[in-house]
């Protein structure tokens, strides 16, 4: 496979990124009346308005150029059919397979892998409405008041991302809590005022040997013991979600109470599966179908929408343009939605953990940025906090801002302000303030002299600053499962045309080994062995100050 920086568009794109990189995003506006028709498109009852990015209809052809010159239409099909497109782990990609609400067979090796999909659906409906409806009892015959998910990354970010974002939907008569840091701190402070006789503890894992859940799993055992002091509360107050059956059975659940998703289901694309049940418990099954149904539809749309009017497709190519060809380094996650309050958490496992490669798939280093950095916080607070640097700061910072048309509570006047937000701060990043503006703006407050001078640079905005805005009717579950599959996919599209395999995370290995002989060091079960002189000299401290 031609290295992506080789072809043909990419050459392209970088001559017309040196044609473009002085025209202003004001001047495009004021050009071209119909910029906003021409640049926004319609999706169900969401808006994606990307006119205010530093494209021209040329941007926007030779980066279509460069999805066409990479295969990305192959490549999408790849993922749809079942290819083990995860080469490093010679496994099949196939969370879409989890909301194909459509019920095509999906083949892998042969067999349909829906009919286990649909299985494992049924048990987890079945199971929901037990606990919602009381019927599923503790060790003393007392209806579950609280969940507690215990797992982390892809175990613990999807479903808490999403039970937060649905809190409308959530019943008080359920609480979920979640837990992922080995930290005890973590686990202490959900079981404070938590009671072990109306707890239901999910273990969710998928290889079910991660160190950090099986300790807190571990420990919410002993927890719930010490005060039912009989090993059958296990049964009722355990469940686990994992791949592995084996390692569950010697953890001490019994596996009628294990809900399975598989291999090919990557973690940090596993809140569809099983691993979605808290989410199921939180706000019912039916609408966790609905979230699958947001889901597909998008799939649905990937899959088939020619690419000049496919969001994920145009969401992957812009983000790129910004990434390869004007070289910036982060990308910023901004909702102007309280409830998607962990939505760029979530999607730094999701971006970062699946795009973080330097490594491409015919195992060649490249020579080319790959994923950038994700950060976020929920509009306004981040206005308050870092959005000085995206304004007027010397780096370039991309962003999606995203908002829904009506609030959840109808509050005085709370949304319309934050709505103004919304609008605005996409506005200020792509109009700027000019030297002038600001100096017209001082002059007219009575400022003269050097201290106009002065203040006028200080407070000129470059501008130029590009943004996406999504805007959306009301943050339903059928509009988060849209939301999710469309970023997943914008992923999907980024990793394909770097070449990459967005679906391992060897990444993460070589910390957790470290960590384990480490651990036997400080346990004395292992003769020290030879670190450098800083890792040496943190663990001698350690060893006197504990
Ligand atoms: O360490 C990274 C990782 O493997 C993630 O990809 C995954 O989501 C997380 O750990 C948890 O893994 P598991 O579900 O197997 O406990």
């Amino acid at each position: 496979m031609t290295r992506p920086n080789q072809l043909p568009a990419w050459q392209a794109l970088v001559q017309h990124q040196r044609d473009v990189a002085d025209v202003h995003m004001r001047d495009l506006f004021a050009q071209d009346p119909q910029r906003f028709e021409k640049f926004s498109l319609c999706f169900g009852d969401f808006l994606f308005d990307y006119s205010k990015n530093r494209i021209t209809g040329e941007t926007l052809g030779l980066l279509l150029d460069l999805a066409r010159q990479t295969q990305l239409a192959d490549k999408i099909a790849a993922m749809f059919r079942g290819d083990r497109i995860n080469v490093t782990e010679s496994r099949a990609v196939l969370h879409v397979a989890l909301r194909n609400r459509a019920n095509r067979p999906i083949l892998l090796d042969g067999e349909d892998v829906m009919p286990e999909v649909n299985r494992v659906l049924a048990k987890m409906r079945a199971f929901v409405e037990q606990v919602r409806s009381c019927q599923w009892r503790g060790c003393t015959g007392k209806p579950m008041t609280d969940v507690v998910n215990i797992g982390i990354g892809g175990s613990d970010l999807g479903p808490r991302m999403v039970v937060q974002a649905l809190t409308p939907y959530t019943t008080p008569a359920l609480r979920v809590h979640f837990v992922s840091n080995v930290d005890e701190a973590d686990l202490m402070q959900v079981l404070q005022g938590l009671d072990p006789e109306t707890t239901l503890f999910s273990i969710v894992s998928k290889t079910f040997t991660t160190q950090e859940t099986m300790t807190n799993a571990q420990s919410a055992r002993d927890w719930l013991l010490s005060h039912a002091k009989d090993p059958a509360a296990v049964a009722r107050h355990f469940i686990a979600i994992s791949t592995n059956a084996k390692k569950v059975a010697e953890f001490g659940i019994d596996t009628k109470n294990m809900f399975e998703f598989w291999d090919w289901v990557g973690g940090r694309y596993s809140l569809w599966s099983a691993v979605g049940l808290s989410i199921a418990l939180a706000i019912g099954m039916t609408r966790f179908e609905a979230m699958l149904t947001g889901a597909f539809r998008v799939d649905e749309h990937f899959r088939n929408e020619p690419f000049e009017r496919n969001i994920p497709v145009l969401m992957g190519l812009i983000g790129i343009w910004y990434d390869n060809f004007f070289h910036t380094d982060s990308y910023a996650i901004l909702p102007y939605d309280q409830h998607l309050e962990f939505l760029p958490s979530y999607l730094q496992q999701g971006d970062m953990e699946s795009n973080g490669k330097t490594v491409d798939l015919e195992g060649r280093r490249v020579d080319y940025t790959t994923g950038p950095i994700i950060f976020g916080q929920p509009g306004t607070n981040g206005q308050h906090a870092f959005y000085q640097l995206m304004h007027q700061g010397s780096e370039l910072i991309p962003c999606d801002f995203l908002a829904a048309a009506k609030s959840h509570h109808g509050l005085g006047r709370h949304h319309e302000i934050l709505i103004s937000n919304f609008l605005a701060q996409p506005e200020a990043l792509m109009r700027g303030k000019t030297y002038e503006e600001a100096k017209a703006e001082l002059m007219a407050e009575g400022v003269t002299g050097e201290r106009l001078e002065e203040l006028a640079a200080a407070k000129t905005f470059t501008g130029n600053r590009p943004s996406n805005s999504f805007l959306y009717k009301k943050l339903t579950p059928e509009t988060l499962g849209s939301l999710i599959a469309l970023y997943e996919h914008k992923i999907f599209v980024q990793g394909a045309i770097w070449n990459i395999n967005s679906f391992d995370q060897m990444g993460v290995e070589l910390g957790k080994q470290l960590a384990k002989t480490i651990l036997a060091e400080l346990a004395g079960e292992q003769e020290a062995i030879i670190h450098d002189s800083s890792t040496t000299g943190l663990l001698e401290h350690y060893k006197r100050l504990r």
